[in-house]
């Protein structure tokens, strides 16, 4: 079975998984974990400017050899560079710093700040071809229609956490308007070991031959989420990559859909998101 793609809302195809590099360093262990994933088959890469890796990503998409319009670049602008003008720098350093041509997908990563001129840049960055396909990242207030609503460019994902615990299936409704797919940031848990120890996870992974983490994995792809779970172990690498082979039973979906009790790994108000994430600038 081979890896699958969706189609976005402006008829981009993306790979339905990829890598995520967040909290890996900048330099070798980021390029050594984006070269592995690649030569595996891996075709997407999750990263920010604000993981502070772009640089070591773009290295390693450019030494891996494979045709730049296989592989899919996410990455994502920092408050700091939100608004009308000063956005557009934003996007000129981000390309510079990953040195790959064009960003497949650009999110704004936190619902703070001119997020609404720094949308408005980003569209005039999608026409100028610097930038193919546009959304957002932790747009779960009100926030999130008043940007849909005004925009030109329909955001083509939105980049929230999302996992057995909190399947974000209210989100799904206010998004199917707009036909933004949802991608699921820490898709098993950012490793939590109860969520990865569910008794159905290890239930399903005896069946099947697989790992809870592939089970967990399997149930995000077939819910439609995209995912880009982060490793920098080889073993993990390949195994998060190995979940095309088989299929749940909705039967089995539907048991992994009980787990959804509201439980999430970040809790922060909006009022503490507009604290945290608005005095801090990443270096360039
Ligand atoms: N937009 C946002 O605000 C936001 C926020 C958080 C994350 N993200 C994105 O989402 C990506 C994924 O989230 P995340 O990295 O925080 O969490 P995650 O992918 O849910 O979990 C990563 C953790 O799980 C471990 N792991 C990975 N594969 C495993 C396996 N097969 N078996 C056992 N453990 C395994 C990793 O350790 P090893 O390295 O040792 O394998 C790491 O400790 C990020 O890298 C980033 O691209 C976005």
């Amino acid at each position: 079975m081979n890896q699958t793609y969706l189609t976005l809302n402006n008829g981009a195809k993306i790979p339905q998984f990829g890598m995520g590099v967040f909290t890996v360093p900048e330099g070798e262990e980021t390029k050594r974990a984006c070269l592995m994933a690649l030569k595996i088959g891996y075709r997407h890469i999750d990263t920010a400017h604000a993981y502070q890796n772009e640089r070591s990503v773009g290295a390693a998409v450019r030494e891996s050899g494979i045709s730049r319009e296989e592989i899919w670049i996410t990455s994502k602008l920092w408050p700091s560079e939100y608004g009308e003008g000063k956005t557009m720098s934003g996007i000129e350093k981000m390309l510079e710093r990953l040195d790959v041509g064009y960003i497949d997908l650009l999110l704004l990563h936190q619902q703070v700040g001119d997020y609404m001129g720094a949308w408005r840049d980003m569209e005039k960055a999608v026409a100028q071809g610097k930038v193919r396909s546009i959304g957002l990242s932790n747009f779960e207030s009100e926030r999130l229609e008043e940007v849909c609503e005004a925009a030109a460019i329909k955001p083509s994902a939105l980049q929230v956490e999302c996992h057995p615990y909190y399947q974000q299936n209210e989100l799904k409704k206010r998004l199917a308007p707009y036909g933004t797919v949802i991608e699921s940031w820490y898709p098993i848990g950012h490793g939590d070991q109860g969520l990865i120890n569910e008794p159905i996870f290890t239930e399903l992974a005896k069946k099947y031959g697989k790992t809870n983490v592939q089970i967990i994995l399997r149930w995000h792809i077939q819910v439609g989420n995209v995912i880009f779970p982060k490793s920098t172990n080889p073993q993990h690498i390949k195994d998060n990559f190995n979940i095309f082979d088989f299929e749940l039973s909705d039967e089995e979906m539907k048991k992994i859909a009980a787990l959804d009790n509201g439980k999430r790994f970040y809790n922060a108000t909006l009022e503490e998101q507009e604290r945290n994430f608005s005095g801090w600038t990443p270096a360039d």
